[in-house]
């Protein structure tokens, strides 16, 4: 409500551009860094992009020293063992490249580089982030998903081994000292992937302009996103090296990422329980219950109004249930899944995801309170 006390965050130096990543290792220089921990993961690798990066560090006189073993959720003992590595090289700096798992390892390896462990103690959800207080080395991430937005965030999502908990890392000072957008970083993704990643950007900015919180700044930026993906997402899928609309994802998803510092919603609560529970890749679990979840916010009429606000971006009439349509053909038209037929969840499984999601820090910042047997109900029409 705008008479209340509100606090909002858009500090991220963001440097945009095909080449930009080629660059960074100049502005690090001007930094008066001389050695640096690269993360990234084994299938970047395999594409060369962290290669091209180590030759332009090269370039500068600064030395790399480079750890590509982040699982694709990144555990603690990732984190543990790239901390080792950046110690032992005596570094100075992180970058982190690749998509959300790279950049978030990095961010708590950037923790612990000055931090003791175990990493748990730095736990969100118990208030850890107040013993993050040390100075800690520059951090710098390169995106090569237009998806997480992790680039400009302040937290990490780790699983602790121990728990098998996927555990948010959060503290202002862990934003990315530098975010870079180089579209041509991005060219690499292969089309289902550019899908996957893509529609979890459009679910961030959209989740995020549908709560209720007054955040003006956010909305614009949400929509704006919003407007940006549906029209570039399906050029990026179609073809891959088209630099324009890889940077408008890029963007987009960043603003994204930046707006839903608002907060997600029940969407985001049920992905993250099909992730977990049945390791469904987070683009595609969001993908698949994004109708049902809109349908069943639309039922509310702040929800269906701000859904018929969107009418414009899809071109049809300013209607909720013609923006939930014209999603609907959206997503089939990229090729992602609106229901969860094709894969191997049944309806005996929606106990665990609703029980799961239920107990999500996402679900009760859902516009519409959602209550027990709500996500049941959801679910009922997606599985076969
Ligand atoms: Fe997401």
């Amino acid at each position: 409500m705008p008479d209340l006390r509100h606090k909002y965050n858009f500090p991220t130096h963001i440097e945009y551009g095909p080449g930009a990543m080629l660059d960074l290792p100049k502005l690090i220089k001007n930094a008066g860094l001389k050695k640096g921990l690269l993360v990234t993961d084994a299938g970047i690798e395999k594409v060369g992009t962290p290669e091209s990066l180590r030759q332009a560090f090269a370039k500068e006189n600064i030395e790399t020293v480079t750890f590509s073993d982040v699982q694709s959720n990144p555990t603690d003992n990732d984190v543990y063992r790239g901390t080792e590595v950046y110690k032992k090289a005596k570094c100075e700096f992180i970058v982190g490249l690749g998509g959300g798992s790279p950049i978030d390892a990095g961010k708590a390896m950037k923790c612990l580089a000055t931090h003791d462990g175990p990493l748990e103690k730095y736990d969100d959800s118990k208030g850890g982030d107040r013993f993050i207080t040390n100075s800690m080395p520059s951090f710098y991430a390169i995106p090569t998903t237009a998806g997480t937005g992790s680039e400009v965030g302040r937290s990490s999502v780790i699983t602790i081994g121990k728990t098998n908990k996927k555990t948010i890392i959060f503290a202002p000072t862990l934003m990315p000292d530098i975010a870079v957008l180089d579209p041509d970083v991005t060219r690499s993704l292969p089309a289902h992937l550019t899908a996957a990643t893509g529609v979890d950007a459009f679910v961030h900015n959209l989740e995020a302009y549908l709560m209720p919180e007054f955040h003006p700044f956010a909305d614009a930026l949400a929509k704006e996103a919003m407007q940006r993906i549906v029209e570039n997402l399906p050029i990026a899928v179609k073809n891959g090296n088209d630099i324009k609309a890889r940077g408008e994802m890029l963007v987009a998803s960043a603003m994204g990422a930046t707006a839903f510092q608002k907060g997600l919603g029940v969407n985001h609560s049920i992905a993250h329980a099909l992730g977990v529970i049945f390791n469904m890749h987070h683009g595609l679990a969001n993908a698949a219950v994004l109708i049902e979840v809109m349908k069943y916010n639309a039922e509310q009429k702040t929800s269906a109004d701000k859904l018929a606000s969107l009418g414009y971006i899809f071109r049809v009439e300013a209607d909720a249930q013609a923006v939930i349509a014209a999603m609907r053909d959206w997503q089939v038209s990229l090729g992602l899944p609106v229901d969860l037929k094709q894969f191997p969840i049944k309806k005996t499984d929606i106990p665990a995801i609703e029980e799961y999601a239920l107990g999500d820090p996402c679900c009760p910042l859902n516009p519409r309170k959602v209550e027990k047997g709500d996500v049941a109900r959801i679910l009922e029409n997606l599985c076969s």
